[in-house]
């Protein structure tokens, strides 16, 4: 076959054909209030202060007994952080607030019928929820510290109790993304060999009420095929005395927390004092290709570093009103909605439901009636919003101060909207690179003291000193203009532990690729190896251009998927756009491109031949796309990442693979049929 013929090219010769952006600085109103607004915080963090710089972080929290030993090197790369310390997770995002503002708001929930109430749960209301939660999981399901519970648990506040009453017993809480399907849930329960499933009977989805308890028991039989027994399934009621599931409540595995809850009002639960290395819980990453991982993170060195990160990234101070619209089932809600705001004391907004629902002035309204301060998304969401509302921020009244991009590369046209529109230009973005399993950000600007540039995320951020690699482990020089592998020369205090069960893959993953001695105690000789290809700008900033494998090669030229992608959005009528390769007889690989379009404008000839120009423009005459497809919608994941598998799977005539997980698998045939048709008929289909 022709893809087979073509030849590696090393990642020292990749050509990257970004354009440089220019700096956008942040708004002096922002500056004035920041928390990091005075450089010598660059100074404090400055390499030869590794690994006792972190000690800032740390004492954002209150231990129960102080560390010894900042960072224990002896097992690499098992390292382990601030060795000798104890405290609760619980204690810290909830007691500890309580004690001092017990009537401010924790958590504000919104749900997705407009026309229910918001609620507001202060730290006060929050301290006895958690406690009662707690008390009601040691007495009722007998659970101890070191055990694993699995949440399945759409965005209600019941997902932030259930985790902090975990954290508070020092059991190890696994949340599944409520999306996600019952069988999906049912392999994860089996791997951490989970006991216990809190679930709920339905939640709100795009105006529906969506059956959900029916996924539980899917779940369990599931895990009973994988060998694990879930011995109870405590269910949450999203309304009152009202059952919104059709699935029958089993007896004796089945409980409506509502009713057990009864024994346990108005308990208090100590916080269980944990060791800084204990884990706090279980994130499988959202990979969408081989096993999940399930990425273990500690206690006292994950919500360190969510702290202060939460601190001088996020911007947080108590008196703010933060809103990040990730998903709690996500990495990125676990340390940004729940644990960093928590641990700092301020109020963070948690909303049910779809962004666009009931139009796409939802977010705004939200904004407005909250008097958000802070907002936090991924590109995904942005696209969306531009693609269905691009005026809609301009009719409300809101301003925030601080705005965050994270989740994939965001193309620079899609920023400036972001920046201008969203942001109303008063506030300050930061583009966050990290992964589920670094527990926290790790490249970003610092928001007051370095400036944005659209599409970069930027240097490493404090105490984490990253580096692009070679093929051969040789660095790839800032400015060079070549493309490698995205590394981090040292360890970070929110980094995981390990993979649950697969210390072996965990190894081998991240940490075998650069090893330069297996037999080395020294944190130098251990590179962490992010899987994501990267280039860096003369100024130190970095521009990620996605997973390694997220490379298109055409006659040898190794093109980012991203940086076609960004060339396809500057023609105006583009909502999104996925650059897939197909097989070509003379170049090898050919890139194909699939756009979406913004709402009213009418697909035609002449728009697939501006995008075609602008890549050529943009990159180069090798990236040409082959094929320019207008498709109504790309098929996505749950967390809004475009399948590239399933749309590449299209255009070569292959398996699409599993698209049972995707937000829109209907999208898939409709796709299918016009694109193999319209090849068919230049003679492209397999013969
Ligand atoms: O490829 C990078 C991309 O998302 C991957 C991590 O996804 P996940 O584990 O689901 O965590 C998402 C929340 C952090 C990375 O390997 N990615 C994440 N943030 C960015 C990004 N790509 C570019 N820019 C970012 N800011």
């Amino acid at each position: 076959m022709a893809a087979e013929r073509e030849t590696e090219v090393p990642e020292a010769q990749i050509a990257v054909h970004w354009r440089e952006e220019a700096y956008v600085y942040p708004p002096a109103k922002f500056i004035g209030q920041a928390n990091a607004s005075d450089p010598a915080i660059l100074e404090r963090f400055r390499e030869e202060r590794f690994p006792e710089c972190f000690k800032e972080y740390a004492d954002l929290l209150s231990w129960d007994k102080y560390w010894h030993t900042t960072l224990d090197t002896s097992n690499p790369p098992f390292w382990k952080w601030f060795v000798g310390g104890r405290l609760n997770a619980s204690y810290n995002c909830v007691d500890r607030h309580a004690a001092v503002r017990p009537n401010q708001a924790a958590l504000i929930w919104v749900p997705e019928p407009e026309e229910e109430r918001t609620e507001s749960i202060t730290y006060q209301e929050l301290y006895r929820r958690v406690n009662e939660f707690a008390a009601l999981l040691k007495g009722f399901c007998g659970v101890e510290t070191g055990d694993r519970v699995t949440f399945h648990l759409p965005m209600v506040p019941e997902l932030p109790v259930a985790m902090l009453a975990c954290a508070r017993l020092g059991v190890i809480h696994s949340q599944v993304f409520g999306g996600f399907s019952g069988a999906a849930c049912g392999g994860r329960i089996a791997d951490s060999q989970s006991k216990v499933l809190v679930t709920m009977d339905g939640y709100y989805r795009n105006g529906q009420l969506v059956d959900h308890k029916v996924k539980a028991d899917e779940a369990v039989a599931r895990a009973r095929e994988e060998g694990v027994e879930v011995e109870k399934v405590l269910v949450f009621r999203r309304h009152q005395g009202q059952y919104a599931s059709a699935s029958p409540m089993v007896e004796g595995r089945d409980f409506f927390v509502d009713e057990v809850m009864a024994d346990f009002r108005d308990k208090l639960v100590e916080p269980v004092s944990m060791p800084s290395e204990a884990p706090l819980f279980i994130m499988y990453s959202s990979g969408t290709t081989g096993r999940p991982k399930g990425c273990q993170h500690s206690t006292g060195g994950y919500l360190s570093y969510v702290a202060g990160t939460s601190k001088f990234y996020q911007d947080i101070h108590p008196e703010d009103t933060y809103w990040c619209a990730a998903d709690i089932g996500w990495i990125t809600g676990h340390s940004y909605i729940v644990y960093g705001p928590l641990a700092l004391g301020t109020t963070s907004v948690m909303y049910e439901g779809v962004p666009t629902y009931p139009d796409a002035g939802r977010p705004w309204r939200i904004a407005e009636r909250l008097g958000v301060t802070t907002f936090h998304t991924a590109p995904t969401t942005i696209r969306m919003l531009r693609k269905v509302g691009p005026d809609e921020p301009r009719k409300y009244d809101y301003h925030f101060k601080h705005m965050t991009t994270v989740g994939e590369p965001i193309e620079p046209e899609v920023w400036r909207w972001y920046h201008d529109v969203v942001g109303k230009g008063e506030a300050v973005i930061v583009d966050t690179w990290w992964q589920t399993e670094n527990g926290g950000f790790l490249g970003s600007t610092l928001p007051a003291l370095q400036p944005m540039k659209p599409g970069s995320c930027g240097p490493g951020v404090l105490g984490v000193y990253p580096v692009i690699l070679d093929e051969e482990g040789k660095e790839v020089e800032a400015g060079s203009g070549r493309a490698g592998n995205m590394c981090i020369r040292n360890p970070w205090p929110g980094i995981f532990q390990t993979i649950w069960g697969d210390p072996d893959r965990f190894v081998r993953t991240y940490y075998e690729k650069y090893c330069r001695d297996k037999d080395s105690k020294d944190w130098h000789d251990w590179p962490y190896f992010s899987n994501d290809g990267a280039t860096q700008a003369a100024d130190g900033y970095f521009r990620i251009l996605g997973r390694v494998d997220d490379v298109i090669n055409v006659s040898g030229h190794r093109l980012g998927t991203k940086e076609l992608e960004s060339a396809a959005v500057t023609v105006e009528e583009v909502a999104e756009a996925a650059a897939i390769p197909v097989a070509d007889e003379l170049r090898g690989r050919a890139v194909e491109m699939y756009v979406a379009l913004k709402p009213g404008v009418t697909p035609s000839k002449e728009i697939e031949d501006k995008i075609a120009l602008a890549i050529q423009t943009e990159i180069g005459a090798v990236a040409r796309p082959k094929h320019v497809w207008i498709v109504p919608d790309m098929p996505k994941t749950r967390s809004g990442k475009i399948m590239r598998r399933v749309i590449a799977g299209i255009s070569n005539f292959g398996d699409v693979g599993d698209i049972t997980t995707l937000a829109n698998p209907e999208v898939v045939d409709e796709i299918r049929e016009k694109v193999q048709a319209e090849k068919r008929a230049i003679g492209e289909g397999p013969s």
